[in-house]
């Protein structure tokens, strides 16, 4: 690939306490390109997502967006860098509806020196354009007002992921944003990646699922025990290469 990456780890290494959950990884992410994050429970891959993502830092390393040295040290400024997360533990706000956790967080899309009809007319449009990623989604929500608290884990996955789609612009990280779906909905959300990625965004997508994998990634990564140790062409000829880059057997 020619040009320089989107976003680019260099050396990452992250501890806590005792625990050295990042060992010198580097990766490149690509636009229009779905990078897959892969590894056993533990390692590293959600840490690795905190630090690109703000919630986290690097104790060593760095991470470049457009060839420049990022300083991503909260998850405000990595979102205002255009890197869209939905979590693992998906990180919405119990007491808010799906529309206000769309926004939460975003007062800078409506500035003070906004007029306040202005203000108004903007959200409503953001809040047809969830309502209609929402509904794309093929998520049956019980209401879109009502508090978040009362929706199951997969509704709740499906608004991380639609809020990620509205807002992104440069790179969209999942972190196993299928987990908790059922299979048509699942198909969705594959559907929305795919199409986040021919919209030109950079994709990097954790998942346990080795078809999705193999249909969607046009790259995979490997992690075990906080060490980058593969990184290929997922497909059906070296599916069983990956699995084994994965436990750690011998292939
Ligand atoms: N906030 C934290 N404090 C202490 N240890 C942590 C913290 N977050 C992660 N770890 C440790 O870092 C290691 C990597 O965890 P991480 O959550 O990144 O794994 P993962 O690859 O996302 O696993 P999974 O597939 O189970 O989600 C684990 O040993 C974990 O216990
Ligand atoms: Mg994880």
């Amino acid at each position: 690939m020619s040009g320089v990456p989107v976003l680019s780890v260099r050396d990452g290494h992250k501890r806590f306490g005792a625990v050295h959950a990042l060992k010198g990884v580097s990766l490149d992410s690509w636009r229009g390109e779905v990078l897959a994050l892969l590894g056993d429970n533990g390692a590293g891959k959600s840490t690795l997502v905190r630090c690109i993502s703000g919630v986290h830092s690097l104790d060593e390393g760095e991470i470049r967006l457009d060839g420049e040295v990022a300083a991503l040290s909260t998850p405000a400024l990595a979102r205002r860098a255009g890197i869209e997360t939905v979590y693992q533990d998906l990180a919405l706000f119990d007491n808010l509806t799906p529309s206000q956790n769309f926004y939460c967080g975003r007062e800078i899309s409506f500035p003070s020196w906004l007029p306040r009809p202005l203000r108004f007319a903007r959200r409503r449009t953001m809040d047809r354009e969830a309502a209609a990623v929402i509904n794309r989604l093929k998520v049956k929500l019980p209401r879109l007002d009502a508090p978040v608290a009362l929706m199951s884990g997969g509704q709740r996955q499906a608004i991380a992921v639609a809020r990620a789609a509205v807002f992104a612009r440069k790179v969209v990280i999942l972190d196993e944003p299928t987990a908790a779906l059922g299979l048509r909905e699942s198909r969705k959300v594959l559907d929305l990646i795919r199409q986040l990625r021919d919209e030109g965004n950079a994709v990097i997508l954790i998942t346990h699922n080795m078809e999705h994998v193999l249909e969607l990634a046009d790259r995979a990564v490997v992690l075990r025990q906080g060490r980058k140790v593969g990184e290929l062409k997922p497909d059906r000829t070296n599916q069983q290469e990956l699995v084994s880059l994965i436990v750690g057997a011998e292939a």
